[in-house]
């Protein structure tokens, strides 16, 4: 197979670059058994933050620096360095080796337990050229508490065990991270992630990938802010978020190997108002089933501005009446969470050329449009029961339809419709909502026109595989 590509694509074999991340130096089937490691947050949570963080080393209260030495920690429960209550500590040339598990996931998650360092409570940190090795899971470097900042530069971060991701803030802290090589094996260890109540992250320049389910390159409950990034989450999404919460990406290559490109969703009740934002980025999505972008019990507003959407499904968006479980693999119905409403989200295209389809389920919608010079190949149709679809095109954009498409909204700009490349398929539009239309058959480009919906046979023709049987 190999073999046969260089020979037909010399090309593009010259043109191929491999990027390196830490899995090419410490070989992840050394550490199988921590990767195999289920978290178990079946435990009592923990209402106040401990009093007490178990580290091998602590700066409380001070100023601190160190360089070039190894520093260490094999306990449960411990940390390597902790940084806390209005502390600052700059550390350059350092390395940092960690193991030990942590025997309370809850204790782990909101506060640091067990993280190599601990940065928190009002307390700044700048590092510089820093190797972070973990085992038997550990988060590589925890940003805790409002006015917490911490700075990660140039670090190579390595982890197996579950919940070790690599940059890791909540509590309302903040982590900037530049140049970062890192690598998770381990379930549940995002490359950038933030936690409850929110944790904001911002990552310029770097290289992830995480192999674990659960694992995003972005988890976001907070912020991303992230530009030039490089991924690879082999058993999630790119962007995992849950709630209202906001991932802006610039310049980003980033490939899912589960769920989706985003994976955007409310555990609890349907809420309002999570934004995506993509710019000059590019999403590939592995799965033969996985969109491009995914989002279940949540109102969400997603912009792609120059930006590519590569799903082998050939799916573009998913909106459902659905939700993404703490199992993070696999899309969860009524069964998981009977408060569930369904999807509704507005993708805004500009300066984007998008192949695929658009598929909404059980009352979710779908609004889509196309400004500045974009382009949209595909159609939009039911994946299960009444769904909703808008379509808006500015005189610049163009549509070239796939299939017969049914849209309760849509809106043109060019009134003639010369922008609609219809492949002879009917677009059939609400003339209740569409008055501008005045209920007319108009011709479209390509033999096919755009219609009224006739009453009675409308919801039939949205409902279900109604594409399947319109062709
Ligand atoms: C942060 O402050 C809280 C409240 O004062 C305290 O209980 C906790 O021990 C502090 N954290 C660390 C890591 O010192
Ligand atoms: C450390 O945690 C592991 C996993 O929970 C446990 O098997 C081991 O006994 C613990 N070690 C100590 C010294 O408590
Ligand atoms: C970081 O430390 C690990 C463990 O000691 C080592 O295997 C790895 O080569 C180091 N990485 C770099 C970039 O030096
Ligand atoms: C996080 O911010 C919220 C809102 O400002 C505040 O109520 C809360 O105490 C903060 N949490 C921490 C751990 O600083
Ligand atoms: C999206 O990102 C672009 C580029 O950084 C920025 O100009 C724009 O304001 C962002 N939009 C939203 C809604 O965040
Ligand atoms: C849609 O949601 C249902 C549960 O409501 C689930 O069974 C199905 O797998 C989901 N499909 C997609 C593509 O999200
Ligand atoms: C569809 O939505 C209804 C609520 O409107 C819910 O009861 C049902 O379980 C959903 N079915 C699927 C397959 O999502
Ligand atoms: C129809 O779509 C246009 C363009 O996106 C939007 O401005 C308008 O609010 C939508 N109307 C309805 C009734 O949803
Ligand atoms: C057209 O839109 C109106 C107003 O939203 C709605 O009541 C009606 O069911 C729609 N017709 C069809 C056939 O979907």
């Amino acid at each position: 197979m190999a073999a046969r590509s260089l020979l037909l694509f010399p090309a593009l074999a010259l043109a191929s670059i491999t990027i390196e991340d830490p899995s090419n130096v410490i070989n992840p089937a050394f550490w199988a058994a921590d990767n195999a490691i289920v978290p178990d947050y079946d435990i009592a949570m923990v209402s106040s933050q401990p009093s007490d963080i178990l580290a091998t080393h602590k700066v409380n209260g001070k100023t601190s620096s160190a360089n070039h030495v190894t520093w260490s920690a094999t306990a449960n429960d411990t940390s390597v360095l902790v940084v806390a209550n209005d502390a600052s500590f700059t550390g350059t040339y350092m390395n940092f080796e960690k193991s030990g598990y942590s025997t309370n996931l809850n204790d782990a998650s909101f506060w640091g337990f067990n993280a190599a360092i601990n940065v928190a409570n009002a307390s700044t940190a700048v590092f510089d050229k820093i190797n972070v090795t973990v085992h038997n899971g550990a988060a590589q470097v925890y940003s805790y508490g409002t006015d917490t900042i911490v700075h990660v530069n140039n670090a190579w971060l390595y982890s197996s065990g579950p919940v070790s991701h690599g940059l890791y803030a909540s509590g309302n802290g903040t982590i900037i991270g530049r140049n970062i090589e890192v690598y998770s094996g381990g379930k549940r260890s995002s490359s950038f992630s933030g936690d409850s109540p929110g944790g904001y992250i911002y990552v310029y320049d770097s290289v992830a990938h995480a192999a674990g389910i659960g694992s995003a390159t972005f988890y976001a409950l907070g912020e991303i802010h992230a530009k030039n990034v490089v991924s690879l989450s082999e058993n999630g999404p790119v962007v995992f978020s849950d709630g209202v919460q906001t991932a802006d990406l610039i310049d980003c290559d980033c490939t899912a190997g589960l769920l989706g490109g985003v994976a955007m969703f409310s555990s609890s009740t349907l809420q309002s108002g999570a934004v995506l934002n993509l710019t000059n980025t590019k999403f590939t999505t592995l799965g033969s089933e996985m969109p491009g972008l995914w989002f279940g019990n949540i109102i969400a507003d997603a912009y792609l501005t120059n930006s590519q959407l590569v799903t082998k499904s050939g799916i573009l968006v998913v909106a459902n009446y659905s939700q993404i479980t703490q199992d993070f693999d696999y899309y969860a119905g009524y069964a998981d969470n009977n408060a569930l409403s369904p999807a509704g989200v507005t993708v805004s295209v500009t300066e984007s050329d998008m192949t695929g389809d658009l598929v909404a389920y059980n009352g979710s919608s779908i609004d889509w449009s196309l400004a500045k010079y974009s382009s949209w190949t595909g159609t939009a149709y039911s994946g299960y029961g009444d769904v909703s679809f808008g379509v808006s095109l500015d005189a610049t954009s163009k549509w070239t339809m796939t299939a017969n498409t049914v849209v309760q909204n849509f809106t043109d700009s060019l009134t003639s419709l010369k922008n609609i490349h219809s492949q002879g398929h009917t677009l059939y539009y609400n003339a209740t909502v569409n008055t501008w239309l005045k209920g007319k058959t108009v011709s479209l480009p390509g033999g096919g026109s755009a219609k009224p919906i006739s009453s009675a046979s409308g919801k039939s023709q949205i409902r279900g595989r109604s594409r399947r049987t319109q062709n």
